[in-house]
This record gives C-alpha cells, structure tokens and sequence, in this order.
C-alpha cells in the first residue's frame, strides 16, 4: 500500500538499553500486520488531491497506525479483553508479560504524537495534525469508547448508546484518518465532509468486525472470536440479521455519499473500501 510497509519498517521505534525484551515488544505488533485500514484512508485521500503530498503524508499515517497499535495492544490485556491472539500472533502480555505490554502501548501511544510534531509539514499543519489524532484518540474518542465498552460488559445498552459507544471507539479515528488527510493537502473546505462520511463508515467497520467475531473462526480472523458475548457488540445487542440489515443501510448510505466526492477521490476511496461497502446478501 504505497510504500507504506516500508515506511513502517524504517521508522519503528527504537530503543537499546539493559531491558532483554522491550524494544522488540514496541516493535512486534507492529510488524505482525493488520489490515492497515486508516493509514490506507488517510494515504488515499491525499493520493486524490495532492500525490506529491504522499511521502510526507506517510508520517501522519503512520502516526495513526502507532496509536491504533497501542489501542489493540491495551485492548488485549486480560484487564480488557483479555485475548491470546492479534494480527495472527500471541499478544504482547502472552509473548512477554502484562506489564510490557502495557508500557508497549504507552510508548507507542507517545510515540505517535512524537512522529506528527517531527512531521515533514508546517508547524501550523502539523499543530492540527496533533490536535485531530489526539481529540479523535484520546479522552473524548476511542478512550472513552474504550471505558464505555469494558464498563458497560453485561449491562445491555439500547441501540442509541450502542452507536455512541462504537462511534467513540472506533469511528472517530477512521474519520480522523480522513480528515487528517485533508489537513495535509490543504483542503480543509472537505475535512467535515470526510470526517462525517468517516464517522458512518467507521460504524459499518465495526458492525463488520462485530459480524466477524460470530461468523469467523479464531484462525481466520487472527484474533480471539466468539468473545463479545458479553458486550455491547452490534451482533450481541441487534442479532445477526438486524446487524446485517444496519450494515447494508449504512453501506447505501456511503454509496449515495461517494457520489458527491469528485471523481479522483471517489476512485481512490471505491477501491479501498470495496469489502467494506458491498451489501450483504
Ligand atoms: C480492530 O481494528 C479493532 C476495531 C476497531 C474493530 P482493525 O480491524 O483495523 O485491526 P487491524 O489493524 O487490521 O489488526
Ligand atoms: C476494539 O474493539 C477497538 C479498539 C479501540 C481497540 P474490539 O475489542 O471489538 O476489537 P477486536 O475485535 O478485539 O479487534
Ligand atoms: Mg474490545
Ligand atoms: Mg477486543
Ligand atoms: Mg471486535
């Protein structure tokens, strides 16, 4: 994905010191994979407006990738979802302990924003860069998805709650990707345009992955499925078929939005986002 892997491989973080496993426990989520879904959506953006743009713009979606790397990582620990398997590896906690993996994460988490403020951009870019990754990211985003989530295990939601706990957890990075990739070509008369379709296409992004958790084995996804039975997964709280009916509203929706995009960006977006918005049968 545009030289991204490469990108990734030649700026992971780094540190030597007396510690036997800590800097290969920054590094080894990272390089396990993932489908990099928002550094493609960022990346893709900024491919339709500006490609000049693009090798800068890959500290900013590597920045996004950090940070969604330490949220998997905390995600994981047995405090939270307590999972054995991500990105089709042992998670950090079973490959070292709970304690590198947690201080993993928040080393990745600080990283991220080191990488934005060092950023091939202007200071004003970059300060916006910052401000979208952390508002998106932090306390008022995927944190608080994050909280509402683990609060709320065994005490069902109605759907409405349900959409502002996975719109917290999930979509708003998605959306931030987007918006951030605006930010980068100067066209910020776009970015709320982006972030609302981001913010849509993220619930249909996590309805898929709460569809994924029922229908896909362990093996298949890389991660511990059949283990949102006690949260407030779409699939849980809705049932599969009201699940697949919600995705298949949310993928028209997208549809008919994409088709105000002009014709570079809609091309650019068709092709990422091809899995994610054909309807279910
Ligand atoms: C998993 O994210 C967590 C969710 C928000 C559903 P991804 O499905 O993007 O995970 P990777 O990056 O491909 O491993
Ligand atoms: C986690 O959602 C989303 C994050 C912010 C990390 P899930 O708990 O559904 O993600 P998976 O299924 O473990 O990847
Ligand atoms: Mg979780
Ligand atoms: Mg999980
Ligand atoms: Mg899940």
């Amino acid at each position: 994905m545009q030289n991204f892997e490469q990108f990734l491989i030649e700026h992971l973080p780094t540190s030597k010191s007396i510690h036997p496993d800590y800097e290969s426990a920054l590094q080894n989520m990272l390089i396990a994979g993932g489908k990099r879904f928002r550094p493609a959506l960022l990346l893709g953006v900024v491919k339709a407006y500006n490609p000049l743009m693009l090798d800068s713009a890959r500290h900013a979606a590597f920045a996004i990738e950090l940070l969604h790397t330490y949220s998997l990582i905390h995600d994981d620990l047995p405090a939270m979802d307590d999972s054995p398997l991500r990105r089709g590896k042992p998670t950090l906690h079973v490959t070292f302990d709970e304690v590198t993996a947690i201080l993993a994460g928040d080393a990745l988490n600080t990283y991220s924003f080191e990488v934005l403020a060092n950023a091939p951009f202007s200071d004003a870019t970059r300060v916006k860069l910052i401000r979208e990754l952390a508002s998106n990211g932090g306390l008022n985003g995927m944190v608080l998805g994050q909280a509402i989530d683990c609060y709320f295990e065994n005490k069902p939601l109605n759907v409405e709650d349900i959409k502002i706990l996975h719109t917290n957890k999930t979509a708003k990075l998605i959306a931030a990707s987007m918006k951030m990739g605006a930010i980068i070509v100067g066209r910020e008369d776009v970015a709320d345009e982006l972030y609302d379709f981001g913010i849509k296409l993220g619930l249909l992004f996590q309805i898929q992955d709460d569809i994924l958790d029922v229908t896909l084995s362990s093996e298949e996804a890389g991660k511990l499925t059949n283990n949102d039975e006690d949260k407030n997964s779409f699939v849980t709280i809705l049932g599969l078929d009201e699940s697949l009916k919600q995705a298949n509203e949310l993928a028209d929706e997208l549809t008919e939005a994409m088709l105000s995009f002009d014709e570079n960006l809609r091309s650019e977006l068709s092709s990422l986002l091809t899995k994610y918005i054909n309807r279910h049968k």
